[in-house]
């Protein structure tokens, strides 16, 4: 790959931009996330070509971790390292995002919900990406030990400090959502958004989340909407070489690719070849079908499956009887 790299200059034509609930931000539809593949042992040219692309597609919005890698915190330094040589001036056009709130160094100070963590590690991601601010930060997971109330004022204290622009909340259930959002809003800093799991596979915000933030107008980012490759045609033939289930210390294990699984994918792959298109076009399309969701936050390990993912917004409505068949596929 040359070393200049120039966006496309029709990168803003097609992608779609959806408003963050009741927020001024708009985000694209489909975000992506460096969860996997932009860690120390993992290729950093290939890493830029996944990142251009993206641009490249109209993707505007990356997501980060402190404890993103492995080792922890890799890909805040190799992000950094793009956005340093290849993206700085273009800072303006991307919303980054980082998260405090699992394990990250030894120690009472190095996870969970305390303000000392939470502002002492997004010091830390600034530092690793090479950034001024970050644009949403993070409480990564509820703390039961902390009071809700000491960790969301970390985070309106990071949004006051000019260190994020705005505040956002991950894997909180739906009364603790509700508890967060409300002090949020009486600090000053209201919550923009909830990232939460949700996949054809995995509908536990139905019941009771988006609801709640539909009402309150806070955003919905869905992470692994592809349920981390199962629902692709990545497996439908085995478990094949380089894959995320053929690597050691991810979170989809071997086990998990099991018959049973397969063969419901193998019949949501039917519904989505009638509707022409793949099966994890189909599986976005799906996550995106309610409004409330913002945006379908997928990973990639190459170029070619970030093309791939953006085409599920070429067919992104479904028919009565597609919800249909695809119900019973998933209740089956
Ligand atoms: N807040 C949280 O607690 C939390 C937790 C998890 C994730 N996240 C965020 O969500 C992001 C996405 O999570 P995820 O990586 O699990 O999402 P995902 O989109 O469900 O899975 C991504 C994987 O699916 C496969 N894939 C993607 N497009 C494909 C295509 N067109 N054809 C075939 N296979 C395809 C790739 O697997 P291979 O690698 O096998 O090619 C890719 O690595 C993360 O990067 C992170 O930013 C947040």
């Amino acid at each position: 790959m040359s070393d200049t790299y120039v966006p496309d200059s029709k990168r803003y034509d097609t992608m779609k931009y959806n408003r963050v609930g009741r927020s001024g931000l708009k985000i694209p539809a489909i975000s992506l996330g460096l969860w996997h593949n932009f860690g120390g042992s993992d290729s950093y040219e290939n890493m830029r070509k996944i990142v251009f692309r993206a641009f490249d597609l109209g993707i505007t919005h990356f997501d980060l971790a402190n404890n993103y890698g492995p080792p922890p915190g890799s890909a805040e330094e190799n992000f950094g390292r793009i956005m340093k040589h290849d993206l700085a001036r273009y800072r303006d056009e991307l919303v980054i995002s980082t998260k405090a709130g699992y394990l990250m160094w030894p120690g009472p100070y190095g996870e969970w919900g305390s303000r000392k963590y939470l502002l002492s590690s997004l010091d830390q991601s600034l530092a690793r990406l090479g950034l001024e601010y970050v644009d949403i930060f993070y409480s990564h997971r509820p703390d039961p030990d902390t009071p809700v109330e000491e960790t969301m004022s970390a985070l309106d204290a990071a949004v006051r400090q000019g260190k994020a622009i705005y505040a956002g909340i991950s894997n909180y259930k739906p009364d603790q959502t509700e508890k967060a959002v409300t002090i949020l809003k009486s600090l000053g800093s209201p919550c923009l958004i909830h990232q939460a799991r949700y996949s054809m596979f995995d509908r536990w915000i139905e019941d009771g989340l988006t609801d709640r933030l539909r009402s309150e107008g806070v955003g919905c980012i869905c992470f692994s909407p592809l349920a981390q490759g199962l629902l692709t045609d990545r497996y439908l033939n085995g478990i094949p070489e380089g894959s995320r289930a053929s690597k050691a210390g991810t979170f989809l294990k071997k086990e998990q690719v099991t018959q049973a699984v397969i063969a419901r994918v193998k019949k949501l792959n039917e519904i989505a070849a009638k509707r022409g298109q793949k099966l994890s076009q189909m599986a976005l399309a799906w996550v995106l079908r309610d409004p409330v969701v913002t945006s379908a936050l997928i990973g990639a390990s190459s170029p070619e499956q970030v093309e791939d993912d953006v085409k599920a917004l070429s067919v992104a409505s479904f028919t009565t009887a597609e919800l249909g068949e695809i119900e019973a596929v998933l209740k089956n």
